[in-house]
């Protein structure tokens, strides 16, 4: 459910019609809307009301915007960080250390120090040389870090390729056979206090069930390690659950159908549970607004090309994701389209043989769904500026993020001497 609907022919962001937007900030740009991003987080907490007291760690890399992690922050959401960025960030917006967890394959000794000092709630860990190299990191000011390790349970998300990560070929965890002597390594190093554990097998995950396999092997890691006297008091769950992008599609499991078995399968683990929502929280809280440039004859299909591209929205050249791809001010004809953007790559595409409302040079379109791993995935390829972002808040609208300007991807490079 979004706040995203037609009122008198023309499509609003909870109270803010989308026209007003582009004129005022230009195409492309991002909306999101913060009602939908509260529900989402309601939605999902109200799916956990069972659970004593667990941690809802938003993924901030879904989507990074301060206004953004403001809005989740006075949701009561923590943060799930995966650089020191996104940790400077989760903290700027004001989001207390104890709510973050600090995940990622490649953490840096800077990084460890950064986060170690600023305060956090567990670091999952996704080797034994990374817990190495935390424990001298630790042990040299004097600190205990609080640790879990992430462990991979070799089982296949049945998500994309490029999105899945508990699959044993996967450079994620270390692997779940090899967790008790991980757990004994760890604790027998300086500086780490190991009093978790962790998992995450991919993104968009359509079906419970990987999920709840994933989950049976942690809680038989749980008693083998509390066997071992690991005293274990945190397990974090990851992120994952998918969302609906095309609506002829099957619905994934709701929100409720995941708490309910996440409940069941963690019944009498007897710990403190971790969640690492993004995708879910966000993903259907923003859409990118893009004008039509011109219509141009194709082949067979015409080209619909609009002025957003690849570089603004990855997802369908990276994955062949599928967006809906609507009218602002739809008229109710028909035609069947490519929509592509102004990139030189065959690539840049957006949708191929789409049925949509016909469009026309000069119209507003979006792409939905558009509010997850979209703005933040973007990159200034064939030297476009980062498009702005725009929060709507009922009937209240804020520019959250500038227009990049050509002038500052001039000013960054240099000229060395001699070729000046
Ligand atoms: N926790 C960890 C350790 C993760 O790696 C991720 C996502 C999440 C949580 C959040 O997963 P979510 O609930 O959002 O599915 N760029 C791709 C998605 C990459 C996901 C990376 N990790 C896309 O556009 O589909």
């Amino acid at each position: 459910m979004d706040h995203f609907h037609l009122k008198g022919g023309v499509l609003h962001c909870e109270d803010v019609p989308l026209p007003a937007i582009a004129e005022a900030v230009g195409t492309p740009v991002y909306v999101y809307s913060a009602a939908t991003m509260r529900r989402h987080a309601r939605v999902f907490r109200e799916a956990l009301a069972g659970l004593d007291d667990p941690l809802v760690a938003y993924a901030v890399k879904a989507n990074p915007n301060a206004a953004v992690l403001a809005v989740l922050r006075d949701e009561g959401l923590g943060a799930d960080v995966v650089s020191g960025g996104e940790y400077r960030r989760a903290r700027a917006a004001g989001i207390a250390p104890e709510k973050i967890v600090f995940s990622g394959v490649g953490k840096t000794a800077e990084e460890m120090r950064l986060v170690l000092d600023g305060g956090l709630c567990q670091f999952n860990l996704e080797s034994v040389e990374e817990a190495e190299m935390l424990s001298a990191v630790a042990s040299n000011m004097g600190r205990t870090a609080p640790v879990a390790f992430r462990v991979n349970p070799d089982v296949e998300a049945g998500s994309h390729a490029k999105i899945s990560t508990g699959a044993a070929h996967n450079k994620f965890g270390i692997p779940i056979g090899e967790a008790v002597a991980a757990y004994a390594r760890a604790r027998s190093l300086p500086g780490l206090d190991p009093q978790g554990v962790a998992v995450h097998i991919g993104s968009q995950l359509t079906s419970l069930a990987p999920l709840e396999s994933a989950f049976r092997k942690v809680g038989e890691l749980i008693a083998d390690l509390r066997k071992a006297g690991h005293d274990i008091v945190k397990a974090d769950l990851g992120g994952g659950l998918g969302i609906p992008y095309d609506p002829e599609a099957p619905l994934p499991p709701s929100p409720e159908l995941y708490g309910r078995m996440v409940a069941d399968v963690t019944a009498d683990w007897n710990v403190r549970l971790i969640f690492e929502p993004g995708r879910l929280i966000v993903g259907n809280a923003g859409v990118l607004l893009t004008e039509v440039i011109r219509v141009k004859p194709g082949a067979t299909d015409p080209f619909v090309i609009v002025d957003a591209a690849m570089n603004d929205l990855m997802r369908p050249s990276l994955y062949d994701a599928w967006h809906a791809i609507d009218a602002v001010t739809p008229k109710g004809t028909h035609m069947t389209a490519n929509v592509v953007g102004p990139v030189c790559e065959t690539g840049d595409t957006f949708a191929t043989a789409r049925e949509m409302d016909g469009a026309r040079a000069g119209d507003l379109l979006v792409f939905r769904t558009a509010g997850a791993y979209a703005a933040t995935m973007a990159s200034t390829y064939n030297s476009r500026p980062l498009t702005p972002e725009v929060m709507v808040d009922g009937g209240r609208w804020a520019v959250v993020r500038e227009r990049q300007d050509v002038e500052s991807l001039i000013r960054a490079d240099r000229i060395p001497d001699w070729l000046a």
